[in-house]
């Protein structure tokens, strides 16, 4: 599994599996046939309640821990009690460390620099192993680094063909900040004709595209799929490679 290197020397896969919506039953099954497929990274969060099922599915997979990068966030509403729902999360999943804890969203929108000083505390404690945020404007993200020293080692942001903003891509990988991209596949339409034709070209899915045009702009993409074979198809995306003509189509699909 290919990996961007955080800044703290931390190693996160580029391709992670995200489980908004997986609840229960379905939620474990699906993080176990996602880990039995290849998938070393799983984003879950506070607000998706399903931390317990994540845990449990991890543990019951033989899949060392180590080899598991596992992200959590902490809910906007909860600002000013981060210890307490960073430890709620970690008896949840079962866990003594997270590899990344991200502020879900920035509470009141605001970039919060008072739970930022206590992802860092989080972090020096050695609960997590690197800290960042979601949803946050590089406003907030420098807010957050002028007051602290310590950029955010991720912003979990939208990310799809509907919304390419290179811009803040550029930006964001001058301050150090990965980007990591959610909803790659529900922002899209995948049955888009410019889609579909380089799917046809390459003999793979229109999805396998979308997610392969994330990983050559360099942004970490977290698609969620409760189904075993498409989670096995959207890991699977090292066998071909967008050719530029075909990269700048797909750029070209975002609104102007
Ligand atoms: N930080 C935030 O505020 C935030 C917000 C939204 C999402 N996220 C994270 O990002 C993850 C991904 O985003 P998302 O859940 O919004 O949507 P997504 O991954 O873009 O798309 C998921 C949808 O696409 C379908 N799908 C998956 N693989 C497919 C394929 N190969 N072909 C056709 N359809 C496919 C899924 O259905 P099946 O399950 O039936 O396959 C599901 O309906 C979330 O699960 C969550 O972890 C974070």
């Amino acid at each position: 599994m290919r990996t961007v290197e955080l800044a703290n020397d931390v190693h996160m896969p580029v391709v992670g599996l995200g489980t908004a919506g997986l609840l229960g039953e379905r939620g474990y099954a699906a993080v176990r046939s996602a880990l039995d497929a290849g998938y070393r990274s799983i984003d879950t969060a506070t607000a998706y309640r399903n931390e317990a099922e994540v845990g449990r599915a991890l543990r019951d997979s033989g899949v060392d821990r180590s080899a598991v990068f596992v992200t959590t966030k902490l809910p906007p509403e909860r600002a000013g009690h981060e210890t307490a729902v960073l430890d709620a999360s970690l008896r949840a999943l079962g866990l003594e460390h997270l590899d990344l804890w991200l502020i879900h969203w920035p509470p009141r929108r605001r970039a919060a620099v008072a739970t930022w000083e206590a992802f860092l505390a989080a972090r020096a404690a050695g609960k997590v192993r690197a800290v960042g945020v979601s949803n946050y404007d590089l406003t907030q993200v420098d807010e957050l680094t002028a007051a602290t020293g310590v950029v955010p080692a991720v912003n979990q942001i939208p990310w799809s063909p509907r919304h390419h903003d290179p811009a803040t891509l550029t930006a964001s990988r001058e301050r150090g900040v990965v980007v990591e991209g959610y909803s790659p596949l529900s922002g899209t339409n995948l049955a888009d004709p410019a889609l579909t034709a380089i799917a046809r070209a390459h003999g793979v899915s229109a999805a396998q595209v979308v997610l392969r045009w994330h990983l050559h702009h360099g942004i970490v993409v977290i698609p969620k799929s409760g189904d075993a074979e498409r989670q096995r198809t959207n890991l699977d995306l090292d066998g071909f490679a967008l050719a530029p003509d075909e990269l700048a189509a797909i750029d070209a699909l975002t609104p102007k």
